[in-house]
C-alpha cells in the first residue's frame, strides 16, 4: 500500500473468494461477508489518509462493498465526499469491482423536502449523493428509515423509478417494520425491481430483527439481510471491559453514550468475552461469527477506526461452529 503514489489493488484480493462471498437473497449479487460502513471515521473531520488506508486494506482483502448515506460525516455529506475523493485518487479504475450503496431518510437539508420518504426528497438526495461521490450510479440505494406518514407506495415507486432512471442498480430498505417490509417486497416485485436487501441492526445484544420475524421473512422471500453495527458500535469488543479508552467512540459521547454500559450489560459482555477466549478468539471476532451463523444473513457491515480493527474483524470468515447456546 502506497499512500503517496498510485494505489494498485493487491493481486491476491480474491484468493479467499469461496469463503468471502455470499449470495444476496435470490439475486445475482454476491456480497462480501464483511462489508465496510462509512458512518463514522470517514467524515470531513477524520484524517483522510487514515480513511484511505482502511479502504485500501478492505479492498485488498476482498471487501468490495462500501456502505454510505447522505448524512454520514460529520458534517453531513462529507463521508460521500471522502468516497468521491477516493474514486478520484484510487478506486476509479476499480469501479466495476465495487458495490457502493447510499441512503436517504434522515434529516439532510432544511425545510420540508430534506427528510423522510417523499419522492421529492429521495430523488433530489440521490442526485446530490452521486455528485459528492463522483459516481454515475450507485449499486444500491436505500430508503434509510420507515416514514409513517408518506404513503409507502410513493416511497417505493420513487425507488423503482430511480432504478429505471439508471441512478441505482438495486434498491433496499433499512429499519422498516415487518408489515411495511411485506408491502415493499410485494410492491417492488410486481414492478420487476425486486427488493435486494434489508439493512437492520442484529448483534449479540440486539436481536430485534430476529425476534420480530424480519430475518425469517427475508430468508423465506429471497431478500438479503445485512447487519449494521454488528459490534454494537464497539461494545462487543474487549475495549470497554475495564475502562472507557480516551480514543474510543464512547469517549466521544455521540452515538454511543456511557450510560448504555450499565452493570448488567457489562456482566453480559464479560461472559461473552470468556466464551470467546475459550474458543481462542477475540470477542469481536466471535460476535461477528455469531451473526454470520444466523439463517438469512448475507453480510456484517462493520465500522473501523483503524486498519488493525478491520484486520481482526476479517478473521471471522474462518468461523468455527457454535457448540453452546449463546
Ligand atoms: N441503516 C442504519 O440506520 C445504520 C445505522 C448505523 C450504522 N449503519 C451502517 O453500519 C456501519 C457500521 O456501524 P458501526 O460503525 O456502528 O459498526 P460496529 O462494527 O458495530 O462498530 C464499529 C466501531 O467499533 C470499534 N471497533 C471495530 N472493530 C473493533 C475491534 N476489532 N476491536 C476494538 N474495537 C473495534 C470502532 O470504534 P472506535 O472508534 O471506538 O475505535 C469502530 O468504529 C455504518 O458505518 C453504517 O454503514 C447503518
Amino acid at each position: 500500500m502506497n499512500l503517496k503514489g498510485t494505489y494498485t489493488a493487491d493481486e491476491h484480493r480474491y484468493d479467499n473468494a469461496d469463503k468471502m462471498f455470499a449470495r444476496c437473497g435470490r439475486s445475482g449479487v454476491l456480497l462480501p461477508k464483511i462489508s465496510l460502513g462509512f458512518w463514522h471515521n470517514f467524515g470531513g473531520t477524520d484524517p483522510y489518509q487514515r480513511s484511505r488506508a482502511i479502504t485500501h486494506y478492505a479492498f485488498d482483502h476482498g471487501v468490495t462493498h462500501f456502505d454510505l448515506a447522505n448524512n454520514y460525516g460529520p458534517p453531513y455529506g462529507s463521508a460521500e465526499e471522502t468516497m468521491g475523493q477516493l474514486m478520484k485518487d484510487d478506486f476509479g479504475r476499480y469501479r466495476d469491482e465495487l458495490f457502493i450503496s447510499s441512503k436517504a431518510g434522515y434529516d439532510m437539508w432544511p425545510g420540508p423536502y430534506g427528510n423522510w420518504g417523499s419522492r421529492k426528497y429521495l430523488t433530489a438526495s440521490l442526485d446530490q449523493s452521486l455528485k459528492r461521490m463522483n459516481l454515475e450510479y450507485v449499486d444500491l440505494f436505500y430508503s434509510h428509515r420507515y416514514d409513517p406518514i408518506t404513503p409507502l407506495e410513493e416511497t417505493l415507486q420513487a425507488l423503482a423509478d430511480i432504478v429505471r432512471a439508471g441512478k441505482a442498480l438495486y434498491v433496499g430498505i433499512s429499519r422498516w417494520p415487518l408489515e411495511a417490509l411485506k408491502v415493499a417486497h410485494e410492491y417492488l416485485k410486481q414492478r420487476d425491481v425486486p427488493l435486494l436487501i434489508y439493512q437492520g441492526r442484529l448483534n449479540l445484544i440486539d436481536r430485534v430483527p430476529q425476534d420480530e420475524g424480519i430475518l425469517d421473512f427475508c430468508a423465506s422471500n429471497g431478500i438479503g439481510f445485512i447487519s449494521f453495527s454488528p459490534l454494537a458500535q464497539g461494545l462487543l469488543t474487549d475495549k470497554y471491559l475495564k475502562e472507557i479508552p480516551s480514543d474510543s467512540r464512547m469517549a466521544r459521547n455521540g452515538s454511543l453514550r456511557p450510560e448504555m454500559l450499565d452493570a448488567s450489560l457489562l456482566n453480559r459482555l464479560q461472559q461473552y468475552n470468556t466464551m470467546a477466549a475459550r474458543r481462542g478468539e477475540t470477542l469481536a471476532r466471535m460476535a461477528l461469527e455469531w451473526i454470520l451463523a444466523q439463517r438469512g444473513i448475507t453480510s456484517v457491515l462493520v465500522g473501523a477506526s483503524s486498519v488493525g480493527q478491520l484486520s481482526e474483524n476479517l478473521k471471522c470468515i474462518d468461523a468455527k461452529p457454535f457448540e453452546e447456546d449463546i
